[in-house]
């Protein structure tokens, strides 16, 4: 069977894997967190792979708090950058593929059509700089594995965007929410399943791979509150802001649409709307 460890596994995108395991009896997981699995460990992790046969490495560790990362730029160079270069290190001794997921912040925001995996990085942030020098790092160690970026994650468990409105929609009596930044909400069940999915297909593994993945249509996050409202029912107004009116720490690319053609192509994977999605995550925090 083939041998998966998860890191970050109580993660978001790591918890999500936790769901999806199930489904794929082909492989056998190992799920592993903080503290019995510190990515800035390096010796810790050298133990951990002599003792354990590990055929695939599924990353879901980052920094990942956008305006703290513009405060803790070290922190997040160490664990988004380095640390990426350690397991790549690690990667090449032990013969594990590494599949390690990036961002849609990569891209500085000014595309005006679905940024494609070949298009120039240009970050905006230091979460994004971290996170594309993490990339480059992989991409140069000389190893197998993907790097898949996607967007806007959301799903039943840890922090994010739609719990957060969630919960404002049923306290407050009005919000407001950024209506001129355009990206594409990715459910973190289908992200796991699918590429879950696209690895039980037995891929040839030549090199570092980049892919997109989201789920299909695009929208703001105003649209995105719009779309949760409409599905819970609640009497909170939504105001539509601009970013200027809406100041952050980090600055968020206007326009961050990834075009996820090429792991559709590939693995025959087709991620439904992300208002279908929205749906059945909603169900599962309700
Ligand atoms: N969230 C988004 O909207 C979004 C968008 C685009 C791309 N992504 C990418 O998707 C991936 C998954 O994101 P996510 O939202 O699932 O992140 P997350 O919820 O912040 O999970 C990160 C996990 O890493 C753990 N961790 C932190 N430092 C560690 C260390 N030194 N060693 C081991 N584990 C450590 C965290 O533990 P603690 O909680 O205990 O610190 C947490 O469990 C990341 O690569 C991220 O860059 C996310």
């Amino acid at each position: 069977m083939t041998k998966v460890l998860v890191i970050g596994a109580k993660g978001q995108l790591g918890q999500s894997f936790q769901y999806c395991a199930t489904q794929f009896p082909g492989f056998e997981f190992f799920f592993k967190d903080l503290p019995q699995l510190d990515l800035l460990d390096n010796q810790q992790l050298h133990q951990y792979f002599t003792s354990t046969p590990t055929d695939i490495v599924i990353n879901c560790v980052a920094y990942t708090e956008v305006d703290q990362a513009e405060n803790e730029p070290k922190m997040a160079h160490q664990l988004n950058a380095l640390a990426i270069e350690s397991l790549s290190q690690l990667s090449k001794s032990f013969g594990f593929k590494l599949i390690h997921f990036s961002t849609d912040y990569v891209f500085d925001g000014s595309a005006t059509k679905p940024y494609k995996e070949s298009e120039t990085l240009n970050p905006i942030g230091v979460y994004g700089q971290t996170k594309a020098e993490g990339e480059a790092l992989m991409r140069s160690a000389g190893i197998d594995g993907w790097i898949i970026r996607t967007s806007w994650l959301f799903s039943p468990y840890g922090k994010n965007f739609v719990k957060t409105i969630f919960s404002l929609l049923q306290n407050k009596a009005e919000i407001n929410v950024v209506a001129d930044q355009t990206g594409s909400p990715t459910y973190a069940l289908d992200l796991s399943a699918d590429t879950l999915k696209a690895l039980d297909q037995n891929p040839v593994f030549n090199g570092v791979k980049v892919y997109h993945y989201t789920n299909s249509g695009y929208t703001t996050w105003h649209g995105l509150a719009t779309a949760i409202q409409k599905q819970i029912n609640t009497h909170c107004k939504i105001h539509p802001v601009d970013t200027a009116a809406y100041p952050t720490k980090a600055k968020r690319p206007k326009y961050s649409v990834l075009s996820c053609e090429k792991i559709k192509k590939e693995f025959n994977l087709n991620p439904q709307l992300w208002e279908s999605a929205l749906k059945d995550c909603l169900k599962k925090i309700k």
